[in-house]
């Protein structure tokens, strides 16, 4: 089932949660909501799932208008980091619930009930645990449990806010694989919520990433990383290092001397100058670069972290150096970013 988001706002006494969002989902991906906290991603999630009716626009799945449709006529599976499954069920019975609770003419008879929540228990790898209780399963196994129940009523859409979230690093990782397969078997539609951007590039066709209640940009994991059209993406996805800078002559200048860079189509002016820490080049002289002195350094994995002070204003910025730079401390450092971005920006 395709979505889309058209034009959408959404105001909680006032307050705007979500601005002017658009997004067009195609039928079958699986789509990441990457974004800080209160960037507006589970309202977004609500309002597709019918939790919510927006302020102003609309949300359609395929060509229908489903804006004021409820939850059960959009045929949503859900599962929120907090929704607890029902305590009181078996795991069976809570697979079930959601087809149980179907009008009669639509609601299918126990036995073929029952059939259905142990084929998805034998899908999510929990073969023979219908008998317990949630409280006799482990936190990975009660989200399992949870995304069966969502997909049991093989849902046009299935929406997952969080949903390994509170679950330890090593646990996230094999269900978030696992969801992978999943998708690639069910072909649902999916949208999940997540802040954690690693989970969102390694799983997610295309990311949607998400600040103060707008989208920033839309694209694959390659596209937001190599291609972030914003300051906000470029320093929210993967490490960044951004200095003040200005353009003149089609050339990047750092306080009173150019570095080496050109620029020919950039605008002259005021601009910030973002580049990946580890995408640097280090120099022996400095006619035209970026050259600074080590305030800290530190051993990452297989990496020296140094902080360098840069320019007579003493700017601080982050590179990375191969572990045999001894970078000791006050020694300067020359480099140039091998590929780096300029945004403009108001002085
Ligand atoms: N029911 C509500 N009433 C009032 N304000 C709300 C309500 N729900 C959300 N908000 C506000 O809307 C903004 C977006 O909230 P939302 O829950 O969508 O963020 P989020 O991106 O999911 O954040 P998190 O990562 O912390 O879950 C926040 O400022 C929040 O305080
Ligand atoms: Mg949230």
């Amino acid at each position: 089932m395709e979505v889309r988001v058209a034009n959408v706002r959404k105001e909680f006494d006032r307050f705007p949660a979500l601005h002017d969002v658009s997004l067009d989902i195609r039928s079958g991906e699986l789509i990441a909501l990457l974004g800080p906290s209160g960037s507006g991603k589970t309202t977004l999630l609500r309002l597709i799932a019918g939790l919510e009716r927006p302020t102003r626009g609309k949300i359609f799945f395929g060509e229908e208008d489903a804006s004021l449709k409820s939850i059960q006529e959009r045929n949503v599976g859900f599962v929120f980091q907090h929704y607890a499954l029902f305590r009181h069920m078996t795991v069976a019975d809570n697979i079930g619930f959601g087809l149980k609770v179907r009008p009669g003419a639509t609601r299918p008879p126990a036995e073929e009930i029952r059939r259905r929540a142990s084929e998805l228990l034998d899908f999510v790898q929990l073969s023979g645990l219908e008998k317990r209780y949630p409280a006799q399963l482990s936190g990975g196994q009660r989200q399992r449990v949870a995304l069966a129940r969502a997909m049991a009523i093989e849902p046009a859409v299935l929406l997952l806010d969080e949903p390994f979230g509170a679950l330890d690093a090593q646990v996230r990782r094999e269900l978030r694989r696992w969801l992978r397969d999943i998708h690639d078997t069910t072909g649902h539609t999916t949208i999940f919520v997540t802040h954690d951007q690693e989970e969102a590039l390694e799983l997610a066709d295309r990311v949607v990433v998400m600040s103060q209640g707008r989208i920033e940009q839309v694209g694959t994991a390659d596209e937001v990383y190599d291609t972030p059209n914003s300051p906000f993406v470029y320093g929210f996805i993967g490490d960044s290092s951004s200095l003040p800078a200005r353009v003149e002559d089609g050339q990047v200048w750092l306080a009173e001397r150019p570095i080496g860079l050109s620029a020919p189509d950039v605008p002259a002016g005021a601009a910030t100058l973002f580049f990946r820490p580890h995408d640097v080049e280090l120099l022996d002289g400095c006619g035209g670069c970026i050259a600074g002195t080590v305030v800290n350094s530190r051993r990452v994995a297989e990496t020296r972290r140094v902080e360098l002070e840069v320019g007579g204003d003493r700017q601080r910025v982050e590179i990375e150096l191969p572990i045999d730079h001894a970078a000791a401390n006050k020694s300067r450092i020359a480099f140039r970013p091998r590929k780096w971005k300029l945004f403009p920006r108001a002085d």
